[in-house]
């Protein structure tokens, strides 16, 4: 991808549907017994990937005029799968998918691309495992691919996870719901609950209250239609770009405003921010509104370890902003980077460095001294096959004088496919 600088950024315009709660609706869909309609599903290749999963054990999934509808069967009706199931660059769909296989009474085996298979697997593997599962991985039971022996005899258990991540908190519920007796999960920090949000919104029976889930299996599950917001992180590249281009003013229409998904608005208005929701409403138990931006000054910030959950996948567009924001930016302990599609502690202070930004890591902090009136220089920068990195380069490269070439940009579709088309239109 190349890119240069531009003036500003104008318009009102919609966002894709949100990946995570994508990866759900299908999977939670393929789980009931009637067809579900999925309205603003986002189809892009992680999404993608996680529907070709459950077509693969036999589930009915079609596409029609835009909406996707599943004719789910219940687990008990998946089928043993032929192949190996791929899941390319999604973490989401290997870690979900692997709670659900676990309590069929088949075979499978999990695999993705180079990223996939190198992070840390161990995570799921252990709760699982102590609720009856036959699940193991390689290098020593820590990365995929992963094997699943089926066990329709899964036992609910109480577990304290050490990492709050909602991957690894939704593959235990996606279990649990299979399981005898009830499960309860207990995280260090609060994650986010879409699945226990869908859940909810089928009739499971589920308590969730901040870092505390419980839930008991027993109740049919009932799906109903599904209309999936706006993806506020994707939304997130476009907020950020219109608070650093001067002039800039936009509207995004129908974004999610989850507030475990929502927190890097509040660091964002704390840095001084010019940003109004609007129009808040709900929807399939989802709350959703429309989110307007205005070109702000900002200044420094410091956001602390208990935060890092809520913004994971915004730190590296929160970092495009600290680096025009007055002062020093400091990211406390945000170690959980390192385990994304890239390092990607390593992979923004490298290239933000390239861009001419003054930015460095220590241990697992990133420290980030902005200049308001930054024009980052021209030149070759290396996404490595992250999404939420090739998209922070695209925004901070708005800022250049010179044209910035981009690698390995076309990750890019593993979770926003018309980023470049949407910032093109809105580019001035
Ligand atoms: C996701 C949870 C987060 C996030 C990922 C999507 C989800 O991962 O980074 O992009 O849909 O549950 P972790 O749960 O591993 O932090």
């Amino acid at each position: 991808m190349e890119i240069g600088g531009a003036n500003n950024i104008t318009g009102e315009f919609k966002i894709p549907g949100d990946k995570s709660i994508s990866h759900r609706s299908v999977i939670i869909a393929s789980a009931v017994s009637n067809d579900v309609v999925i309205e603003n599903f986002l189809f892009s290749e992680d999404c993608i990937r996680t529907i070709n999963v459950l077509e693969k054990v036999g589930v009915k999934i079609e596409k029609i005029n835009g909406n996707l509808i599943v004719r789910g069967k219940g687990i008990r009706n998946f089928k043993e799968p032929e192949e190996i199931l791929e899941v390319g660059n999604s973490g989401s769909t290997m870690r979900m998918i692997s709670g659900v296989l676990c309590a069929t009474n088949f075979l499978s085996i999990l695999s993705g691309d180079k990223s996939i298979n190198s992070r840390p697997m161990r995570r799921i593997i252990e709760p699982l495992t102590k609720m009856g599962a036959k699940i193991y991985g390689r290098a020593d039971n820590t990365k995929a691919p992963l094997v699943i022996f089926g066990n329709p005899d899964l036992t609910g258990k109480k577990h304290e996870i050490s990492i709050s991540s909602a991957q690894i908190k939704s593959c235990i519920m996606l279990a649990a719901l299979n399981a005898r007796g009830e499960t309860e999960i207990m995280q260090p920090e609060i994650s986010r609950d879409h699945t226990e949000r869908m859940l909810e919104y089928f009739g499971a029976k589920i308590i969730y209250d901040g870092r505390y889930t419980k839930i008991t299996p027993g109740n049919v599950l009932k799906g109903r239609n599904i209309y999936i917001p706006g993806d506020i992180s994707s939304a997130a590249f476009f907020i950020v770009a219109c608070l650093i281009l001067k002039g800039s003013h936009i509207i995004i229409k129908n974004v999610g405003i989850n507030p475990t998904r929502c927190y890097f608005l509040e660091i964002l208005k704390k840095m001084g921010a010019k940003i109004k929701i609007k129009n808040v409403r709900n929807i399939s138990n989802e709350p959703l509104a429309d989110i307007e931006t205005f070109y702000s000054e900002l200044g420094a910030t410091v956001i602390e370890k208990e935060k890092i959950p809520n913004i994971i996948d915004e730190i590296p567009i929160l970092c495009v902003a600290a680096s025009v924001a007055d002062g020093t930016t400091i990211i406390k302990e945000a170690g959980e980077l390192r385990h994304k599609e890239s390092d990607r502690i390593s992979s923004i202070v490298s290239q933000f460095k390239k861009l001419g930004v003054n930015i460095m890591e220590k241990d697992d902090s990133i420290i980030i001294n902005g200049d308001k009136n930054l024009k980052v220089n021209g030149g070759v920068v290396d996404s490595f096959g992250d999404h939420r990195i090739a998209m922070s380069l695209a925004i901070l490269s708005l800022l250049s004088k010179d044209k910035v070439t981009i690698l390995d940009s076309e990750c890019i579709n593993t979770s926003f496919p018309d980023f470049k088309y949407l910032l093109k239109k809105a580019l001035k």
